[in-house]
């Protein structure tokens, strides 16, 4: 019988940001897929609502309600994954916002939140569940949802395109440290999907125009374009990459 290469069957993924969006689809995605999900955001009646469903498709869930930008509190967090999963496969680091700002006007909180959730949680996550996987000897696979806005600039976001780019640069020293112990680390970055994230600058209708006509494929993402993207990396199908950050960019950044 023909294996299935993008079988997760077994597998036991933690997804960060997983109560709605992007962190959402791609919990129920990798259920799908066959994978046993850990969730993390701030808002337990979401993260309440997701797990129902993953057990509804026969899988195992647990969520975990917190705060990641407490990154002293991420170790306690893995660590309850690590009890009631056994130990961890795959993580998805998705936990992100975006606070529009024109230069001029980024105050210096709003860079903090923005570099705290997007870029400090992000790393002490993977690093947390990098040590996890290292001392259980099993590889793994770490995903960074990064955007497109980390390899291109795009007006009123110095503060996330820095957060983004620094993160795609994270993943590459991962991948470099950890490779010796099987653990792949990628980046998956996206072009405009819509969601609460994206919700107010999508229904400018300049701002739609502007978008609209650096796409190549002229349209906005679903949260299901990024899906398959995850998948794929977390999956056997991927077992040669690393360091790698998949552009989901409907062509954004080819020109
Ligand atoms: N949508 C897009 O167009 C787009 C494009 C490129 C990249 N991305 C990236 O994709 C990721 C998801 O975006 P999205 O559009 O799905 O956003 P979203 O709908 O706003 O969802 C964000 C998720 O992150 C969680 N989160 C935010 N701050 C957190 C914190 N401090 N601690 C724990 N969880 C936190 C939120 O839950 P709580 O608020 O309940 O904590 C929520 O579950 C982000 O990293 C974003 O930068 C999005």
């Amino acid at each position: 019988m023909k294996r299935n290469r993008f079988d997760l069957s077994g597998r036991v993924a933690v997804v960060t940001g997983s109560g709605r969006g992007i962190g959402k689809a791609v919990a129920l995605g990798l259920a799908e897929a066959g994978a046993d999900v850990g969730l993390v955001s701030r808002t337990p009646a979401e993260l309440e609502r997701v797990s129902e469903e993953i057990r509804s498709l026969g899988r195992k869930a647990v969520a975990v309600s917190a705060d990641l930008t407490k990154v002293q509190d991420i170790p306690h967090i893995v660590k309850e994954f690590v009890r009631a999963f056994g130990h961890i496969d795959i993580l998805v680091n998705n936990a992100g916002i975006n606070i529009p700002q024109e230069a001029t006007d980024v105050t210096v909180d709003a860079w903090d939140r923005i570099m705290d959730i997007n870029l400090k949680a992000s790393f002490f996550m993977a690093q947390s569940v990098g040590r996890e996987m290292i001392r259980e000897g099993r590889g793994g696979r770490i995903i960074n949802i990064t955007s497109q806005t980390g390899s291109v600039a795009l007006v009123k976001r110095a503060a996330y395109c820095a957060s983004k780019a620094g993160l795609n640069l994270v993943t590459k020293v991962l991948a470099l440290e950890w490779a010796p112990y099987g653990i792949l680390v990628n980046a998956v970055a996206p072009t405009f999907i819509e969601t609460e994230l994206t919700k107010e600058f999508l229904s400018d209708p300049e701002f739609r125009q502007y978008a609209l006509s650096k796409n190549l494929l002229k349209r906005f993402g679903t949260v299901d374009d990024v899906v398959g993207a995850v998948i794929y990396l977390a999956s056997p199908a991927s077992s040669l990459v690393t360091g790698h950050v998949l552009m989901v960019d409907a062509g954004w950044t080819a020109h």
